[in-house]
């Protein structure tokens, strides 16, 4: 069963990654709950929760400018969401820079926390395979977290599910 305490997504990518997107999907799985959208000023960041899990997401662009905000809650979140554009070839380095930065953060190295990426917009032709971003990314260093990787198509939500399945099976 659940836990009464409540889960902390943390969702992170570059912008027009699909963070949106996907956590719109999320909220339709849950029609009871209204679509609260919270955006702060100057800073894209939504929240939401959907019943024992609270998502989070924060986009990792402009230039780290509000790179302290977000990791601020790499402390305090049970688990990562870290969205990908399959088919952002050119971006492919800036995601692994912004991965590594994250892999070595003092708060994250120190915990086991599960990490779940997602290769969104498999639906478009020139996208990259999960496999071919697993190895860009160097995903096969990460050792002491469990992490997973599947591809999604964020506006039909296909392949979330079974990402999110993933990730709440690590949490509870
Ligand atoms: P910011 O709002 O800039 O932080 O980006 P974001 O990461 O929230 O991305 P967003 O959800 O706004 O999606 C960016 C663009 O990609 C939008 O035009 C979406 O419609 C589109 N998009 C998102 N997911 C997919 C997908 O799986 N396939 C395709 N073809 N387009 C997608």
């Amino acid at each position: 069963g659940l836990k009464k305490k409540e889960a902390r997504i943390l969702v992170l990518g570059l912008n027009n990654s699909g963070k949106s997107t996907l956590l719109n999907q999320l909220k339709r799985d849950d029609s009871k709950l209204p679509n609260d959208v919270v955006p702060t000023v100057g800073f894209n960041v939504e929240k939401f929760k959907n019943q024992n899990v609270g998502f989070t997401a924060f986009d990792m662009s402009g230039q780290g400018r509000y790179r302290e905000l977000w990791e601020h809650y790499y402390k305090e979140c049970e688990g990562i969401i870290f969205v990908i554009d399959s088919s952002d070839r050119l971006r492919l380095a800036v995601v692994k820079d912004e991965l590594d930065l994250l892999l070595q953060h003092p708060d994250v190295t120190s915990r086991c926390i599960p990490i779940l990426f997602l290769a969104n917009k498999k639906d478009l032709r020139d996208g990259m395979s999960s496999i071919k971003i697993a190895s860009s990314l160097h995903l096969e260093r990460i050792q002491d977290k469990p992490w997973h990787i599947c591809t999604t198509n964020a506006l039909s939500g296909e392949g979330l599910h079974e990402g999110i399945q993933w990730l709440i099976q690590q949490l509870y």
